[in-house]
């Protein structure tokens, strides 16, 4: 991914963990007030407070002062002992007034003194520069992650004139969840993108939680003509429904003034709209979280919502809680009839533990969406994709040619916030375009391909061979070493009757994948219990399977390989599966063999190129 930094944030070549040792540190003043209350005064015009963070601490929370009145508050994780890494505090807003942190630890303390001693009181540091060069191997190259911080849930995603735009759950104070924003980034070809600052910051309802963005052309909000419209869900003691808008394509939000817009005496979340043209009105799908249940509201103006019905109780999977829904029209099979897909993301309850995309395709007249039964006359129960770390997928609104383009969140809540990294957390899947297929059951399917855009990341071919007849003996194929080994590996497997054929990538480490293709079973499954670093977490080590829906013994797979992730397409989409790894180095060499008699119609094996 191309790393452009946001304007005004300019490379610092300081590690973030060599930090000057000063109990005064230059215009920044320290005062104990108690045991577990601190001032902190900042003094001049330097751009950035850096503040030393410490993961395994409690969240301090820090009242921001300016001029003696409350502009904010936020949570750090303030170091105690060392400092794991640092976080900017950006003071531009206040330039020429007077910033006072009033700091409240959660630690018990039996003395001031002990409390004085904490390593991030003399190791704040005033600075006009913060360093974001990326220091972590398992960074992805190709796929969208934060600059720094935490980030979970793509939100607000949307089209327009060329850019596609990505905000998303960011923590711009620590790489564990807190202190929800919607963080922002652009891109035109959708692999690389560019970051922004923090686009929606909390304010006095609440912190931002996910949403989405609409265009505007008939300026039915009265924004002006194709204004972006953002939803979003402000979240403190309740969860309500706000809204701001953009009309410079995303530079800046202003929020609406009569927020909220939505209000309800129960936990919901998650806003999602679309234009619904056949009434002539905005569709909004809500998260109703606890009640397993997504609740359709429309408007004419994206301001003044009314509730039309609800979906969802006791269908599908049920268990935690429905977040993130999406609706959306597809054709079927790329003909003229056309079917419409609700996303419902679910956490904990997923096939393979923790979070999950469900979907159900039906029908939707505008206020109702009735689902599609199989053939028993029961709702079926459909997952987008079959690894475990594929959550809050929605799709950009206003995508070009009518299609319809899904971004994730690369990770599960089971340990997201315990992989092994630390500058920032979380990526985001590949970008997928979306589409209905009949399954050899008759029922109608999501499949999810890898954006075209993808393609054209393709560089060398490193790897090239026709028909291969396959045995018990592993034929093996180098993988590229450039950029980390990142590649797409492309294989047509014919397995003829009941034979398995198993696709390994491992390292001199003895860190390895594997994925087993059951020809007879119609399945196929990723073993990562073995992967690399398995052990920060004990819902890490798993084994994923997914059905292979198409009706023959052929299987034509695209495997994507990102430094710590694996993402695996089967036939066009019709099969993804996508799960984080994280090898101790790269991934050298793919081993494939057969038991029972199967054959390799085709293998190619491209290094990858994201920013040529
Ligand atoms: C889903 C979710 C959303 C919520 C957001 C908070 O991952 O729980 O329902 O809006 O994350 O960060």
């Amino acid at each position: 991914m191309k790393r452009i930094i946001s304007e005004g944030i300019i490379l610092a070549a300081a590690a973030a963990v060599s930090l000057p040792v000063s109990a005064d540190t230059p215009g920044v003043k320290v005062e104990h007030l108690g045991v577990n209350n601190t001032l902190v005064r900042v003094d001049g015009d330097a751009r950035y407070l850096l503040m030393p963070v410490q993961e395994a601490n409690d969240d301090a929370r820090i009242n921001i002062l300016v001029d003696g009145k409350l502009d904010r508050t936020m949570y750090v994780r303030l170091a105690k002992s060392k400092t794991d890494y640092m976080v900017p505090f950006d003071l531009t807003p206040y330039k020429g007034k007077n910033v006072v942190l009033n700091i409240l630890t959660s630690q018990g303390r039996t003395s001031v003194r002990e409390a004085s001693n904490d390593a991030c009181w003399s190791n704040f540091v005033l600075a006009d520069t913060f360093d974001t060069a990326n220091r972590e191997k398992y960074r992805p190259a190709f796929h969208h992650t934060p600059l720094y911080g935490w980030m979970n849930d793509p939100n607000g995603m949307v089209y327009k004139d060329g850019v596609w735009t990505l905000c998303y759950q960011w923590n711009p104070y620590g790489s564990k969840w807190q202190n929800m924003t919607w963080g922002r980034s652009t891109s035109t070809d959708l692999v690389n993108w560019t970051h922004h600052d923090a686009a929606i910051l909390p304010d006095g309802l609440g912190t931002i939680f996910s949403g989405s963005a609409v265009l505007d052309p008939k300026n039915t909000a009265g924004f002006g003509e194709n204004a972006i419209v953002a939803l979003y869900t402000s979240a403190d003691a309740s969860q309500i429904q706000s809204m701001a808008h953009s009309t410079d394509g995303g530079e800046t939000f202003v929020k609406y003034a009569g927020n909220p817009v939505i209000t309800l005496d129960s936990e919901a979340r998650d806003p999602n709209m679309f234009w619904h043209e056949p009434t002539g009105q905005w569709v909004l799908m809500l998260a109703h979280a606890l009640e397993h249940e997504m609740l359709v509201y429309t408007s004419p103006n994206l301001r003044d919502w009314t509730l039309r019905s609800a979906f969802g109780k006791g269908l599908g999977a049920q268990d935690g809680v429905w977040e993130c829904p999406d609706l959306f029209e597809l054709p079927v099979d790329g003909t003229d009839k056309k079917k419409w897909v609700l996303l419902c993301n679910l956490n904990p309850g997923g096939p393979f533990g923790g979070s999950a995309t469900q979907y159900f395709v039906g029908d939707f007249d505008g206020a109702v969406f009735t689902p599609d039964l199989d053939a028993e006359g029961k709702v079926p129960t459909k997952w987008m994709d079959f690894g475990k770390d594929h959550y809050a997928t929605v799709s950009f609104s206003d995508a070009p040619d009518n299609r319809r383009t899904v971004i994730g969140w690369m990770s599960n809540w089971q340990y997201a916030a315990e992989v092994p990294t630390m500058q920032f957390r979380s990526a985001n899947t590949l970008p997928r375009d979306v589409s209905l297929f009949t399954g050899a059951d008759g029922q109608l399917y999501l499949a999810s391909a890898p954006s075209p855009e993808v393609d054209a990341m393709r560089g060398a071919v490193v790897k090239k061979a026709g028909k291969t007849s396959l045995s018990s003996k592993p034929r093996e194929y180098r993988l590229p070493t450039a950029n980390d080994g990142i590649c797409e590996i492309d294989l047509d497997l014919a397995a003829k009757g009941a034979a398995q054929v198993t696709m390994t990538l491992s390292n001199a480490k003895g860190d390895k994948v594997v994925m087993t293709y059951d020809a007879a079973a119609r399945t196929l499954a990723f073993d990562r219990r073995e992967s690399g670093l398995v052990d920060f977490s004990q819902d890490f080590p798993a084994v994923t399977v997914a059905p292979v829906l198409g009706g023959n013994d052929k299987l034509s797979l695209r495997i994507f390989v990102d430094r710590s992730s694996v993402e695996v397409f089967g036939d066009d989409g019709q099969m993804a599966m996508t799960n984080l790894v994280f090898p101790q180095e790269p991934y050298t060499t793919l081993s494939v063999s057969a038991q029972g008699k199967a054959d390799m119609a085709s293998l190619a094996i491209y290094g990858l190129n994201p920013s040529k």
